[in-house]
């Protein structure tokens, strides 16, 4: 896992609220009135605080405490923090946070980068009825409940990338558009390509091993729909990358572009 793009903090080792929180925020806090919200609204914060935090060289943000960081949100309703530099330009350092059973994350990026998401997901087996609504044939290539949690991880990403949330139809978004399903090639010759490909099943048949093979990098595979792509040109249709990472039975999906980290 790499934390150096994100953060993960868990839900039941989480520093006292007076300690992570700006006042306002401690009064949103206190209102709601559902322990697990508590929870999770304040663990997103400790990551998303944290990882500002670590990844800012400068000492106008070092010298903060985390309960001197405010996070809000920009017209999208994607997390932000507003930060002053040398000249007290205000600049927006966007964020994204997420949470699942006893984790949060959350991803911190420059005032350069304008496309942020990430989804934490823990895999479970689903109703089957709960991959109609969120995937399109062509994207399930598996049903296995670790395959089909790391497609949803990744739309949530992009969905939260691009600030929409709930307002977009997770059918607007369409991974492995492009993906190169190459069926029944001999193993063998994918060793010297072993970088670009991702073995999805090993089968063998007259004692011959044949792979099903799915071409990398995924994101370049992704395709917008709808108000998906509307909100994604209205971004200037920036390129990015989605990076997945497992551990436990958790899986997180982290889009973003590559801009160095500035402050
Ligand atoms: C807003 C959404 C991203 C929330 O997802 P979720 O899985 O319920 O919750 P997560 O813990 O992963 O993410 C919640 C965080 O998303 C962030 N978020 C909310 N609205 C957002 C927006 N418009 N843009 C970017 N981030 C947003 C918030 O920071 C929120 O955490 P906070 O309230 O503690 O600050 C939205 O996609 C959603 O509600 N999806 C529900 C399920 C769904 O349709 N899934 C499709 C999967 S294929």
């Amino acid at each position: 896992m790499n934390n150096k793009t994100y953060k993960i903090v868990n839900l039941n080792e989480l520093p006292a609220a007076e300690e992570i929180l700006s006042e306002k925020e401690l009064a949103k806090y206190n209102s709601f009135r559902i322990e697990k919200r508590k929870r999770e609204w304040l663990g997103g914060r400790f990551a998303a605080k944290s990882a500002i935090w670590d990844r800012s060289q400068k000492s106008e943000v070092r010298d903060q405490k985390l309960r001197d960081i405010e996070i809000t949100r920009d017209k999208y309703g994607r997390p932000i923090y507003q930060t002053q530099n040398s000249k007290l330009k205000i600049q927006n350092f966007l964020l994204s946070i997420s949470h699942s059973g006893k984790y949060a994350v959350a991803a911190a990026k420059n005032s350069g980068c304008n496309f942020l998401g990430i989804d934490i997901e823990k895999t479970e087996q689903r109703h089957p009825l709960w991959e109609k609504d969120y995937f399109h044939e062509t994207e399930i290539l598996s049903n296995a409940p670790e395959f089909l949690t790391e497609l949803w991880t990744k739309k949530e990403a992009l969905l939260k990338a691009l600030g929409l949330g709930m307002k977009a139809d997770p059918l607007d978004i369409v991974i492995g558009d492009k993906i190169n399903l190459v069926r029944d090639t001999p193993v063998k010759a994918l060793t010297k390509d072993a970088e670009n490909v991702k073995i999805i099943k090993v089968q063998t048949k007259d004692s011959k091993q044949s792979a099903v093979v799915q071409a990398r990098p995924v994101s370049n595979g992704v395709k917008f729909l709808n108000k998906a792509l509307a909100r994604y040109q209205e971004l200037g249709e920036p390129d990015f990358i989605i990076k997945t990472a497992k551990f436990e039975n958790y899986i997180v999906s982290h889009a973003f572009t590559e801009e160095k980290w500035r402050i």
